[in-house]
């Protein structure tokens, strides 16, 4: 196993364009905020690693183009994820409903087994707010999945998207021997990370 983690989980975000998926993992990768938008171009991503109860997790978080263009090259990008967040903006109830739409992709591209959360982004626009968190609340315990609403602005709840997908991903770990299989999908800097487990069983 790779002595830098315990864990190596795939993180995707995903949801409309403009809705703040990018600001959100700038906030969380490197504490930045920025209010000029710059369109995701595919995918990016970036690195970072937390402590979980007691383990070392690296999370390898995937930032994917909202705009439909983008859709033939993003769409490649939920197999193998481990977890996905689901991303709306609290000012735009269109980004809202379309979320409906990004749940039926993960059904199609993901697995099964991909853990999700429903974030509500730019909670800082009080005046804007166009959806109602208890509606989206409810929304969330219908598909049986956590939510929070954030703001990448003000830094707020950021931090707990990223701990709460983590948490969900290890609760639904199966101890499962490492596979070759995976390896493909495991590898940071060319050296494979036992995912499956990490010495929890
Ligand atoms: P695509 O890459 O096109 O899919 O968009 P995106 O979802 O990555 O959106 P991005 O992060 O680029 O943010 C879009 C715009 O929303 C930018 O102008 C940001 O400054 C703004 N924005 C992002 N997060 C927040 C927030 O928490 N509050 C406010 N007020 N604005 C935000
Ligand atoms: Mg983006």
């Amino acid at each position: 196993m790779n002595a830098e983690c315990d864990y190596l989980f795939k993180l995707l975000l995903i949801g409309d364009s403009g809705v703040g998926k990018s600001c959100l993992l700038l906030r969380f990768a490197d504490n930045k905020y920025s209010d000029g938008y710059v369109c995701t171009i595919g995918v990016d991503f970036k690195i970072r690693t937390i402590q979980l109860n007691g383990k070392i997790v690296k999370l390898q978080i995937w930032d994917t183009a909202g705009q439909e263009r983008f859709h033939t090259i993003t769409s490649s990008y939920y197999r193998g994820a481990h977890g996905v967040i689901l991303v709306y903006d609290v000012s735009s109830l269109e980004s809202f409903v379309n979320v409906k739409q990004w749940l039926v992709e993960v059904e199609h591209r993901g697995s099964e087994t991909t853990d999700k959360v429903l974030v509500g982004n730019k909670s800082d626009l009080v005046t804007e707010r166009m959806v109602d968190p208890l509606m989206a609340k409810e929304f969330a315990d219908s598909l049986g999945i956590p939510f929070l609403e954030t703001s990448a602005k003000n830094a707020i709840n950021v931090e707990q998207v990223f701990l709460t997908i983590a948490a969900e991903i290890r609760k639904h770990l199966r101890c499962e021997p490492f596979s070759a299989k995976d390896l493909p999908a495991l590898k940071i800097n060319s050296s494979p990370v036992k995912m499956a487990c990490g010495g929890c069983c």
